[in-house]
C-alpha cells in the first residue's frame, strides 16, 4: 500500500471536470524516482473527446521527465473500488515498471483493492510485440 499516493488520487479527484457523467475520477502515479504525478478526468460536450484520469496522470509524468511508474492509485465515485477502463489498462501497461501495482478505491469508502498491474491486462499487447514488425 501507498497511503500518500492514494491520498493524492483522492485529492485530485475533486478537480475532475465531469458535468456529463457526474463520475469523478482521480489518478496518481509514483514514478521511478518516487515522485507523484496526478490527473483527473476531463469531459467534453463532444463526448468522445473526454479524457480519463489515468491519461492525465501519464501525461503529467511524461511531461515532468518521468519514465515509468511503480504504482498507480485510482479513485472514483461511491464506495466501490474504481476499476480502470480497458483503454486505460492498455495506457498503464505501457508505463508500468516490472512489479508495478494498482491501488483502486472509491471516494466514500476506506476499502481498497490492490492488484499487480499485469493482472489487469492478461496477455497484453505491448512494445515487445512490435519488435517483430517488418
Ligand atoms: N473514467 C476515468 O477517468 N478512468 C477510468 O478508468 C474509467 C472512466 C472517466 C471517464 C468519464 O469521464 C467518466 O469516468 C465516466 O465514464
Amino acid at each position: 500500500m501507498d497511503p500518500e499516493l492514494l491520498a493524492a488520487a483522492r485529492a485530485v479527484r475533486r478537480s475532475a471536470y465531469a458535468p456529463y457523467s457526474r463520475f469523478k475520477v482521480g489518478a496518481a502515479l509514483r514514478d521511478e524516482r518516487g515522485r507523484i504525478h496526478v490527473g483527473c478526468n476531463v469531459e467534453n460536450a463532444a463526448y468522445p473527446l473526454g479524457t480519463c484520469a489515468e491519461a492525465g496522470a501519464i501525461a503529467a509524468m511524461i511531461a515532468a521527465g518521468g519514465k515509468r511508474f511503480q504504482a498507480v492509485a485510482i479513485v472514483g465515485n461511491g464506495a466501490a473500488a474504481c476499476a480502470p477502463c480497458g483503454g486505460c489498462r492498455q495506457r498503464l501497461y505501457e508505463f508500468g515498471l516490472p512489479g508495478a501495482f494498482a491501488i483502486l478505491a472509491g471516494a466514500s469508502s476506506r476499502r481498497v483493492v490492490s492488484r499487480p498491474l499485469v493482472e489487469l491486462l492478461p496477455l497484453a499487447f505491448g512494445p515487445h510485440n512490435l519488435v517483430e514488425a517488418s
